[in-house]
């Protein structure tokens, strides 16, 4: 494994943490293992140079292998699965009750990975509208900062393993076999979660109407405390009154949030007056 020097490591995580509020540190192992085979196929002598590329004139194609790398995308279908049994026993029963007019649904799954979150959701949408479906506008947005792993979610093609705590039923009705242990989340499930870059860093583009639920699960995890607090009070701002967050059960609030209400563990919502 190609070694990292300090002065490199120092220069990379602090790199990484400022724009993309991934922390790292401590980590060089994780580091060295992520990136040695790369840096020795494309035929870096060490990380030095390396970094010189990355930081150059021409760095963003560079910068996007450099975070597809250092991501961590580990996900899988009806992953905390108390999320979506609140998402169909309660948070769907009030949107429908509160969106009948407009019949459209708000939904954004913010660090979406290989899309296992998103498509579980749209799932869970389809068995509770089911032949109402097609009359509500229920499009998921799903993002996350790697392209590499968006284009994944977007091709939609799994190991069958991967669906393994779907309820029964549901791989024949939202799955396509592909050769004996692959499967390809089917089109209208496909079709119903849109797929972008972004970075959680950044401010919020996507305000054209505010969000009924955010998923930001697993993500915060690698923030630090102070990129958590702010990225959970730009949430705030593009929730709609009354709309949910979910954060993974592993993930904590930080102190000093007031525009979110308690509700289950890992389940936030905006008052409705606010
Ligand atoms: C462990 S996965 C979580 C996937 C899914 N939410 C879940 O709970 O199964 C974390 C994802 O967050 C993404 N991520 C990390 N930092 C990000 C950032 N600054 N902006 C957008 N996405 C980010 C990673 O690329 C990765 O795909």
């Amino acid at each position: 494994m190609l070694r990292i020097d300090d002065a490199s490591f120092e220069r990379l995580i602090e790199y990484i943490k400022t724009n993309f509020g991934i922390d790292l540190s401590g980590k060089k192992k994780l580091v060295e293992s992520r990136l040695s085979i790369m840096l020795a196929e494309r035929g870096f002598k060490d990380y030095k140079e390396y970094l010189a590329r990355c930081f150059s004139g021409d760095k963003n194609g560079e910068i996007v292998m450099l975070v597809n790398s250092l991501t961590t995308n580990h996900t899988f279908f009806m992953r905390e699965p108390e999320h979506f049994r609140f998402l169909s026993d309660t948070v769907l029963p009030y949107l429908v009750e509160k969106n009948s007019a407009k019949r459209c649904m708000r939904i954004w799954s913010a660090g979406c990975s290989s899309g296992a979150e998103a498509y579980t959701a749209a799932m869970c949408i389809s068995e509770y509208l089911r032949g109402e479906r097609h009359k509500w506008d229920t499009r998921i947005l799903a993002t996350d900062i790697s392209v590499k792993i968006l284009s994944e979610a977007q091709a939609g093609i799994y190991p069958r393993k991967s669906i393994q705590n779907l309820p029964d039923g549901w791989e024949s009705r939202y799955f396509l076999p592909i050769g004996q242990d692959k499967i390809k989340i089917c089109r209208e499930i496909r079709d119903n979660v849109i797929f972008r870059v972004f970075n959680l860093m950044d401010e919020i583009p996507f305000t054209k109407a505010p969000f009924d639920l955010i998923f930001c699960r697993n993500v915060m995890i690698y923030f630090d405390k102070s990129t958590r607090t702010a990225l959970i009070n730009r949430f705030c701002k593009a929730l709609a009154p009354g709309g949910y967050l979910f954060v993974g059960h592993s993930e904590g609030m930080p102190r000093g949030i007031t525009g979110l209400k308690y509700i289950a563990p890992a389940i936030y919502r905006k008052p409705l007056n606010s």
